[in-house]
């Protein structure tokens, strides 16, 4: 559905490009719930922008594509024909960051689903049939069709980014992209809202990007994942195979920092910080905090590879972690 092939994208600044995305090359399939997980200014904003093709100044991408699959066999979209924003709204759709910034605090929902929805679309239909649809659509969710008389500053955070969902979803793009659409609400409007987008998911059979630096969100709603480091993907892969065995060693310690029911001991953090990405590391960026790393992580970046049939992992002992590990436990 989304192919990325060795994507880079860099900030200009005054003290030089921030390179923020290192040649970073996946693909998210049809159908399913696709995970982006890692610590805070990792670069997953910046990929979701990238993909949306979103790329204004200061941001600028070095090399590389995004190959976007369309609705009708054999349509792609690409940056190279700046197509990616022709396929906005009915093939790909955008939950930014903070969301609720989003809407237009001014003016009625009703007029901000009439402004989103392409001209092309609603041709055939007087204003009120079409914002009969969107009623429609509202209740299909579960939602009020009063709500399009509303204000946004009349709703609740939980409500806010519901109509927003509502508002991506509502030409059935077969790909949606959500950056950490639970953060900032508190754990029972969470689960309401992963509920609503794992729903939307079934019904429209789509591709679902979820970003989040929350694992637990990972866990309960997404079927493959990557964890990103510093600008790259650490390691890819299914989601219950990543939880059950992690392979790089940055996602055994995340996976190994959560918390679980019945277990008392203490967690511990990782050590150290991300590299500033002004200044990385050269080698594997993960090295200066890694316990295994060696003079080769120092030097050389790993290459991020097919491990085991659907998983990616960069780092040079990924293979050997896996026979120690095996040997470790006896077998
Ligand atoms: N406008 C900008 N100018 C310069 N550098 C930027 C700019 N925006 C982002 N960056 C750089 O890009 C890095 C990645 O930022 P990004 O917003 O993609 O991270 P993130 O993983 O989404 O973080 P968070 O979890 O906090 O949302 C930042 O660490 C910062 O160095
Ligand atoms: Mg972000």
């Amino acid at each position: 559905m989304l192919k990325v092939e060795n994507l880079s994208t860099s900030y200009k600044t005054i003290d030089g490009d921030v390179h923020v995305l290192e040649n970073l090359s996946f693909e998210i399939y049809e159908n399913e719930i696709f995970g982006i997980a890692g610590e805070s200014g990792c670069g997953k904003t910046t990929l979701l922008k990238t993909l949306y093709d979103i790329i204004d100044f200061p941001m600028q991408i070095d090399g590389g594509r995004v190959l976007l699959s369309g609705k009708k066999n054999g349509d792609l979209f690409s940056y190279e024909s700046g197509r990616i924003r022709d396929a906005w709204w009915k093939n790909i759709s955008y939950v930014p960051q903070a969301a609720q910034s989003v809407l237009n605090p001014i003016s009625r929902l009703k007029s901000q689903f009439l402004d989103s929805i392409p001209e092309e679309d609603k041709r055939s239909e007087t204003k009120e049939e079409t914002l009969e649809r969107v009623a429609r659509y509202l209740e299909e969710l579960s939602l009020s069709r009063d709500l399009l008389h509303a204000f946004p500053f009349q709703l609740s955070g939980g409500m806010r980014q519901r109509v927003i969902i509502a508002l991506a979803t509502f030409m059935s793009p077969n790909v949606v992209l959500a950056d950490e659409p639970t953060t900032a609400l508190d754990v029972v409007v969470q689960r309401g809202i992963l509920a609503m987008l794992m729903r939307l998911q079934k019904e429209l059979q789509n591709t679902m990007v979820v970003v989040s630096h929350d694992m637990g969100v990972h866990y309960q709603v997404t079927k493959r994942m990557g964890i990103m480091y510093s600008g790259s993907f650490a390691e890819l892969g299914g989601t219950d195979d990543i939880f059950d065995d992690p392979i790089h060693p940055y996602t055994k310690m995340l996976i190994g920092a959560l918390p679980r029911v019945g277990d008392t001991s203490q967690k511990v953090g990782i050590p150290g910080r991300p590299p500033a990405l002004t200044d990385p590391p050269p080698g594997c960026r993960f090295a200066p905090r890694c316990p295994h790393s060696n003079e080769r992580c120092r030097q050389e970046v790993p290459e991020f590879r097919e491990v085991r049939p659907g998983r990616f992992v960069a780092c040079h002992f990924a293979e050997k972690v896996k026979i120690d590990d095996r040997k470790a436990a006896g077998s």
